[in-house]
């Protein structure tokens, strides 16, 4: 199986990078699955029910979260009806809306995804460890499931990188969202999960983290609130992790970042 998970939409320019880029990759790669993060889709907080459908309709098949799944008080109706589109799995029991994890049937394939939030540096979650471990025998690689991702939205690289072990020859692909950044530590670990600690974001790179630079410059200076954080406009990038799995095992054979549109990184896309 071929798939790819791409890192935070943020705002506009990273929708238009999928509109733009996504149909292409998906024939050009062979892909047989593609996952979003979306929590910074609209506007650059939160999910609606019309930048959700724009990134179905460039080719997501399932959308992910983080901290900012609740921002838009918009997403909430679409958190709570669209099997689509995944919350983190750890938050409190209270949380009665929405899911963390699905198992989807993709041309064939069972394909389970599993969003889930750091604590470092973090809201105060369940323990995302547990959390993960709960949904990982619920299907089981192999067996229920022939592909597992599992999105760890996290700041620190730490956490991400035990999450990595803790799944390790139990998924296919454990990836990081929330820094923005894409991570040039792609590769397989010793069991067989892909693994990159951030796949970075879909979004203009000439900017503070998919933010226009003036008011975070401006916070950061001064320590005083200016203005309202913007996406930034300019042409995005698209960023991600291409995942080939064994279609017997669903361990990872072949993983490498992707890296399509705008000007500020240097490019990569696998060649098959
Ligand atoms: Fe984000
Ligand atoms: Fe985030």
């Amino acid at each position: 199986m071929r798939f790819a998970f791409f890192g935070d939409v943020v705002g506009r320019a990273g929708r238009q990078a999928a509109v733009k880029h996504l149909p292409r990759l998906r024939s050009d790669l062979k892909l047989d699955a593609v996952v979003i993060n979306a929590e910074n889709a609209a506007g650059g907080f939160g999910i609606t029910r019309a930048t959700a459908d724009e990134l179905f309709e460039a080719g997501a098949d399932v959308l992910t979260l983080g901290n900012h799944s609740f921002d838009n008080p918009q997403g909430i109706s679409v958190i709570e009806n669209e099997q689509r589109l995944l919350r983190p799995c750890n938050y409190p029991p209270n949380t009665a809306t929405g899911r963390g994890a699905g198992l989807y049937d993709i041309g064939g394939f069972q394909l389970l995804v599993i969003n889930v939030l750091g604590r470092v540096f973090m809201d105060a979650l369940d323990d995302p460890f547990h959390a993960v471990e709960r949904e990982l025998s619920a299907a089981p690689l192999g067996d229920v499931a022939d592909a597992v991702i599992v999105d760890i939205h996290a700041e620190a690289t730490s956490e991400k990188q035990a999450m990595g072990h803790f799944c390790d020859g139990r998924a296919s692909l454990v990836v990081g969202t929330h820094q923005h950044v894409p991570t040039a530590d792609t590769r397989i670990l010793v069991s067989g999960t892909a693994y990159q600690t951030d796949a970075g974001m879909c979004g203009d790179y000439n900017s503070v983290i998919g933010m226009e630079k003036e008011e975070p410059l401006h916070r950061f200076t001064t320590r005083m609130r200016g203005g309202r954080f913007t996406p930034a406009s300019g042409e995005g990038t698209l960023c991600g992790v291409f995942v080939e799995t064994d279609n017997k095992t669903g361990l990872a054979v072949r993983a490498e970042p992707i890296r399509v549109g705008g000007k500020m990184l240097s490019p990569h896309v696998p060649q098959l």
